[in-house]
């Protein structure tokens, strides 16, 4: 299984002057933690980082540290995740048939889950990770004004890997890039186009690395390990 690794943000909502990504958790960058974890999978036989070039001398030493045994590509990121994604989806090797993509930030993620996301791919052409929200989830207007409530049981928060068969998940990029959509990860892409994406449950701890808070959350998560 092929599975790429979008890195290529500027993490603004953690507030620092750059990647997030080299930020470190438990005395470890946090793309090395999601790198251990897709290194240790052994579904994954191919790593593909995303990122921007900028970071590549940090992000190869990082990887040569870690003596990663697989091969391991460096893809230029784009401006947006959506453009990092596609921009990976060209790096694939022709021989690539399905495709995990993990954010980098998801460091938290362990091999099992990716290993059991490799595994249902087989079976269906597009699923992502995901848990039950835990909340009671507003819809709310730009004034601040409650306009509904949706039933929680059908709510579920979106996690990372997300799996796709290649061709088709090239074919919605395509059409995304055609209709002007903006979204924010890659099974919307498959829903906007009519095609299926199956639910594989994700794990509680699988947070993204997103405020300094998470930070905090993943230094203790890991701590408990
Ligand atoms: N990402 C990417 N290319 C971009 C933007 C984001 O590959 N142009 C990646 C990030 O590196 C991250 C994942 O997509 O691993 C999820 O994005 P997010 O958590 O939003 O990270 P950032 O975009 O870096 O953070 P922020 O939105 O706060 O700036
Ligand atoms: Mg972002």
């Amino acid at each position: 299984m092929h599975l790429l690794i979008p890195a290529a943000g500027t993490g603004k909502r953690m507030g620092g002057t750059r990647n997030k990504l080299l930020l470190q958790v438990r005395s470890q960058p946090i793309i090395a933690w999601t790198l251990k974890a897709a290194a240790a999978a052994s579904a994954i036989k191919w790593i593909g980082i995303i990122s921007q070039p900028v970071d590549w001398p940090d992000f190869k030493a990082i990887v040569a540290d870690l003596n990663v045994t697989k091969p391991v590509e460096f893809i230029p990121g784009g401006s947006s995740r959506q453009e990092s994604v596609y921009n990976g989806l060209q790096a694939l090797p022709d021989t690539a048939e399905h495709v995990l993509i993990h954010d980098g930030a998801r460091c938290l993620v362990t091999p099992d889950l990716l290993n059991s996301c490799a595994q249902a791919i087989q079976e269906c052409s597009g699923l992502i990770a995901a848990v039950p929200v835990k909340d009671t989830i507003k819809v709310v207007d730009k004034h601040g004004i409650i306009q509904t409530t949706p039933d929680r049981q059908q709510l579920w928060a979106a996690q990372t890997p997300q799996g796709f068969n290649v061709n088709l998940l090239k074919q919605c990029h395509a059409q995304g890039l055609r209709q002007g959509w903006e979204v924010t990860d890659d099974a919307a892409l498959f829903e906007r186009c009519g095609i299926e994406v199956r639910i594989v449950p994700g794990e509680e701890t699988n947070l993204k690395v997103t405020t300094p808070q998470d930070l905090a959350m993943a230094e203790f998560i890991l701590s408990q390990r």
